[in-house]
């Protein structure tokens, strides 16, 4: 008899969870009334962690990048065709601060042993025509990738061909009658299993697609600050994804006017031929965001582990992640996962309160 996995929620993380388990012998059930429809399917799929480095976050830094150089060989084991949307990023600068800042991040992330190039405003509309002329200074990240996160979700499905799926929502993790339990839910983790530190935090999209007529699209994805938002244009193969904005507003998943006319406004700074497309769809996700920024992947009793936490980086973390719930079930860890430990949030023992 092999032994019963549930896996609590059907996002990315929880499908590539599932599907692995189910490979390495484990008889899986995976509950979620609703696959892959939550943060998983409006995500813009950067693979972005050296662009993003900044200086003292070495942790950060090293688990985005240990998930990165995982991907190429993840990827290559999923049916169908290739997940990936594009090769490359570029951050660019529209004002001096924030040129500064680039410098920052190429120094260093360059001396974590990582390449990034700094490149002139000439060298930028070299490689990226479509991109604005005011544009003063690009960060060139050539290893990040970037991930058709629809593709993915149907292509995890497809690897969780023996996976039994199950309609429904958990909300008592004790009325799972399986040998080990791993809690993916995402932003709806702490609801499952009151304590968890996660918490959502809202984020909107747009997504545009080409029309015959419109200039063409970067070929790399494309991040900037415009008013001191973030905003990203990540290639899909018939448009981009335009993100996302930010919100601490509980589990609301309405895309506002607001949240609309900043992403249009802020997009066309860096690339003014936007306009020309067709605005295809919007849409809203909840981010399951960790008070630090890292994910939960880890054992917290003898039967449920959990993998949640994963913020504005699922896509990017689900081989790490993976791997870590692989070992995890096989009675190991995994050491690139340390960080992770969701041990790292719990209160202090009282004997330690009391020494203070
Ligand atoms: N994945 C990027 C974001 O959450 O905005």
């Amino acid at each position: 008899m092999p032994e019963t996995l549930a896996v609590v929620g059907g996002g990315v993380i929880g499908l590539a969870v599932a599907a692995r388990a189910s490979r390495e012998g484990w008889s899986v059930r995976l509950y979620d009334p609703s696959i892959g429809s939550g943060a998983s399917w409006v995500a813009g799929g950067m693979l972005a962690p050296l662009s993003e480095g900044w200086p003292g976050e070495h942790e950060l830094l090293a688990f985005g990048a240990h998930s990165l150089a995982r991907w190429p060989e993840f990827a290559a084991a999923l049916p169908g065709p290739s997940v990936f949307s594009a090769t490359g990023s570029l951050t660019v600068a529209l004002d001096a601060a924030d040129a500064a800042d680039l410098k920052t991040i190429a120094e260093w992330v360059g001396e974590q042993g990582h390449d990034l190039e700094i490149l002139g405003r000439a060298q930028v509309r070299e490689i990226e025509p479509s991109l604005a002329q005011n544009i003063r200074l690009g960060l060139l990240a050539p290893t990040e990738l970037a991930v058709d996160n629809r593709a993915l979700v149907g292509a995890l499905r497809e690897a969780a061909a023996d996976v039994e799926f199950v309609p429904e929502a958990v909300d008592d993790l004790g009325s799972l009658k399986a040998d080990q339990i791993v809690l993916a839910a995402g932003a709806h983790s702490a609801a499952v299993l009151a304590g968890v530190q996660v918490r959502a935090v809202k984020g909107e999209i747009l997504r545009l697609r080409r029309r015959p007529s419109a200039s063409p699209s970067p070929t790399r994805t494309i991040r900037g600050s415009v008013h001191g938002r973030a905003v990203y244009l990540v290639p899909r193969g018939d448009g981009l994804v335009v993100g996302a904005t930010q919100y601490e507003s509980g589990q609301d998943t309405q895309v506002t006017v607001a949240g609309v006319r900043d992403l249009i406004a802020d997009a066309e700074r860096l690339m003014p031929s936007i306009g020309e497309y067709e605005l295809h769809e919007t849409a809203a996700g909840l981010r399951p965001m960790s008070p630090d920024g890292l994910p939960l992947i880890g054992r917290i009793s003898e039967r449920v582990i959990v993998a949640s936490g994963h913020g504005r980086n699922g896509i990017l973390l689900t081989p790490i992640t993976a791997d870590a719930v692989s070992a995890l079930l096989a009675g190991d860890t995994l050491p690139e996962a340390k960080a992770a430990d969701p041990a790292r949030f719990e209160p202090a023992p009282l004997e330690k309160v009391r020494n203070k």
